[in-house]
């Protein structure tokens, strides 16, 4: 398996775990971070997303009072995720992210929504390298720490398209790159083709990081062998199962997460008990950081996202859904939990 030795270098002392958490929309807020990094090995090191922030709106926010900018202050090792095209606000986003603390910017070129195809950022960018690449380096020059793109295999299904445009983004000084193997019009649907992610590593001298589908710990040491990346970045799988850096820690002997004490839940049934340890820690959190509106809401959606891996999570979702307090959540998340639950390997993965 490849391990994050090409990053080193550039995340100085931040990284010596293979595998990160993907920056998405809603969900890699402060709460899931905390609950995922719960589950990683007490003596690993990895970074971490923020939501996408917005560089026009960046600059006049105050980042203690925005939810996509809350953390904890134990998170001294934050990649936040921009989006934008333009130098002055991107500029200004740049300086206020690393007097905050980031230790990397990541520029979003995978957004695929309306939005962003309508005000030319996201995936937009990559119906043209030139710009793009100008993006990355008005990124670069504003910024003191490392600058990363994420994006997808691009609009059309070109690959020699697609290494032009990630050797363009190399050149005007990106430091990694993350590829999610999908077209800008496949959104998350059909599968994330691996192999498009060693087609760039091979013709790439920065460190790349491989993106899409993972599930279980197999999916990972797969991901190493076909697209021979760096770096895994899971995203949907690490809200249902958060513990997969558990899994892959012990595997590669790291120590077991602070405070917890024998080996990852492994089978349907020990997964199944830790979901509900998982999501009761992670309203627990959310409690603390978020008003009861905003978390209330966040939770929800985090359980749409995670609750397909349940067994009958359509039941635990229905009956979250209709939740409008903590305790409520609580009593039901008990209650669906009394009768024990298997957790399933794959879904189809529709979120
Ligand atoms: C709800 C949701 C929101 C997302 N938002 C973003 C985003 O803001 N920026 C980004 O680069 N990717 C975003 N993504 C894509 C993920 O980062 C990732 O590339 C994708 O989910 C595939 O990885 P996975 O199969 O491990 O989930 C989002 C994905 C989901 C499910």
């Amino acid at each position: 398996m490849m391990g994050p030795l090409n990053l080193r270098p550039i995340l100085k002392n931040h990284v010596n775990f293979p595998v990160c958490l993907a920056p998405m929309v809603g969900l890699s807020h402060v709460g899931l971070r905390m609950l995922v990094r719960r589950y990683l090995p007490a003596n690993a090191k990895t970074f971490w997303p923020t939501e996408m922030l917005n560089s026009r709106r960046l600059p006049n926010e105050d980042f203690k009072t925005t939810p996509e900018t809350y953390r904890s202050d134990t998170e001294l090792d934050l990649v936040p995720q921009i989006l934008g095209n333009e130098e002055e606000p991107i500029a200004q986003s740049v300086q206020k992210l690393t007097d905050w603390g980031a230790i990397g910017i990541d520029i979003n070129m995978g957004c695929p929504v309306k939005k962003a195809l309508k005000h030319n950022y996201g995936v937009a960018l990559m119906g043209d390298a030139d710009y793009a690449a100008r993006v990355v380096d008005m990124t670069v020059r504003n910024s003191k720490v490392p600058v990363s793109v994420k994006l997808r295999a691009g609009i059309e299904d070109k690959p020699e398209e697609l290494l032009k445009f990630v050797k363009k983004l190399e050149s005007a000084g990106a430091s990694w790159i993350t590829l999610h193997p999908r077209l800008a019009h496949e959104k998350r649907r059909g599968t994330a083709d691996w192999k498009k992610i060693a087609l760039i590593r091979n013709e790439l001298k920065i460190p790349i990081i491989g993106n899409g589908d993972i599930q279980v710990l197999q999916d990972i040491e797969d991901m190493f062998n076909i697209a021979e990346c760096d770096m895994v970045m899971v995203g949907r799988a690490l809200t249902a199962r958060p513990w997969l850096l558990w899994q892959l820690g012990s595997k590669l002997g790291f120590e077991n997460p602070e405070g917890l004490a024998g080996s990852a839940p492994n089978t349907h049934e020990e997964e199944g008990a830790e979901f509900a340890k998982a999501f009761l820690y992670f309203v627990e959190i959310m409690e603390e950081y978020f008003v009861p509106d905003l978390a209330l809401r966040k939770i929800k959606f985090y359980l749409r996202t995670s609750s397909p891996w349940l067994e009958f999570g359509h039941i635990l979702n229905a009956k979250i859904s209709g939740c409008t307090t903590y305790d409520q959540m609580r009593g039901e998340i008990e209650h669906f939990f009394a009768i024990p639950q298997r957790m399933m390997a794959k879904t189809d993965l529709r979120i």
